[in-house]
């Protein structure tokens, strides 16, 4: 502020002469931005002055107790505004000698630029803390320990199937897949299966029309069938799916269960063929020198037939609880293709035969597994699956 208060004698013009203070001679100047010079204070500016520096000391203290950018802005427009204290102040400069506006000005610019700045930095505090506190209310603790989400596996029916599929694509098999919903002239006719066949009765099979034209099938065999009709030899397939029977559910049984059939066919291919194919599946399934057992048995649409038991791994063929004594645990039901199957989709028996064989899933995981209850692997019990 260029107030200055000096001592000594006052030289200046009269009009001006200073009030002489109580302890001898100084005086209370102004000096005049405008024309250089000090004067005297009078009674208005020294009034105005004090007004002004009110203004200051209540508005910064009124600033100190806001809480809210809504109230500092109410300040500023209460002080600095349009038809603020400031503005009406400085309307009443009019009472002031031309000498004693541009002190006044000066001093009113001052306090203009003092609240300016500390309305800002209130402004800019008040951002800063409600940016803490929401900083403070969203922080993640990044240590503390994590929910684990139980992730799903696979069902060990799936388990069994990747693995079949797996020896079989190794051995240079192609994956075929075919209807659940079936006509019965693929899931017994074509198969050389005779009109009056056990199989074919209502009892044990579920029909879907009243002629017993389609039904579920009750084998995946007809793949046999719509294999050959599609592609021409030589053909590698393996044929998994869902197959229906009319059984009571029990310990062993389902309505439902899962296949995978297998169909070769070639020039040249032999018993041989399939000893050896089904050789390697059990020795891939079971491991290396794992013995295998070929019965001879009955299906319509293979000749000869036989069934294949692999030799029990938990006695070694002396007979336990496993092989319930029997020291062979039955795996599959395989045969040379019957003439009249490959005759029936136009394949010439006089350049190809083949052999097929059908392998029943559940059988097959409950033993990987060690599952004695066939109803567990279809009730879904989460205490149960999640032990695979
Ligand atoms: N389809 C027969 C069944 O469900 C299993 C079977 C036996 C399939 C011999 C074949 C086979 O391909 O050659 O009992």
């Amino acid at each position: 502020m260029n107030i200055h208060v000096k001592r000594g004698w006052y030289r200046g013009r009269p009009a001006f002469r200073p009030r002489l203070g109580r302890e001898g001679f100084f005086a209370v100047l102004a000096y005049c931005p405008r024309c250089h010079k000090d004067f005297l204070e009078t009674k208005e500016l020294q009034g105005m002055k004090e007004k002004l520096e009110h203004i200051r000391q209540e508005a910064l203290a009124a600033l100190a107790e806001t809480k809210a950018a809504a109230d500092v802005e109410t300040l500023r427009v209460k002080y600095l505004g349009k038809k603020g204290e400031l503005t009406a102040l400085l309307k009443q400069m009019g009472k002031l000698s031309p000498e004693e506006r541009p002190v006044i000005g000066q001093v009113a610019n001052e306090v203009r630029e003092a609240l300016s700045s500390a309305l800002e930095a209130r402004k800019q505090s008040i951002a800063d803390a409600l940016l803490n506190q929401r900083l403070a209310a969203e922080a993640v603790d990044v240590t503390i320990p994590g929910t684990r989400p139980d992730l799903g596996h696979k069902h060990p029916m799936s388990i069994a199937l990747d693995e079949l599929k797996e020896i079989f694509i190794g051995m240079g098999f192609q994956i075929a897949e075919g209807p659940e919903v079936e006509l019965a002239d693929y899931n017994f006719t074509k198969l050389n299966t005779l009109e009056n066949h056990p199989a074919r009765e209502w009892t044990d099979t579920f029909y879907i029309e009243e002629d017993s034209s389609l039904l579920l099938r009750t084998q995946t065999s007809p793949m046999q069938v719509r294999t050959m009709e599609r592609q021409k030899p030589p053909i590698r397939v393996i044929a998994p799916g869902r197959v229906y029977r009319k059984d009571e559910v029990d310990a062993t049984h389902s309505p439902m269960f899962h296949q995978v059939e297998g169909l070769v066919v070639d020039k040249g291919i032999t018993m041989a063929d399939l000893k050896g194919t089904l050789n390697a599946l059990v020795e891939a399934l079971y491991g290396k020198g794992s013995k295998t057992r070929f019965r001879p048995h009955h299906f319509p649409f293979t000749e000869p037939s036989c069934e294949v038991d692999v030799q029990c791994h938990a006695c070694g063929g002396e007979g336990c609880r496993i092989c319930k004594g029997e020291g062979w645990i039955e795996l599959l039901g395989a045969g040379m293709v019957h003439p009249k199957v490959l005759q029936g989709v136009g394949i010439d028996t006089d350049i190809y035969s083949g052999f097929a064989f059908g392998i029943g899933v559940e059988r097959m995981a409950m033993r990987r597994f060690n599952i004695t209850d066939l109803r567990l692997i279809f009730e879904n019990d989460l205490r149960f699956l999640s032990q695979f």
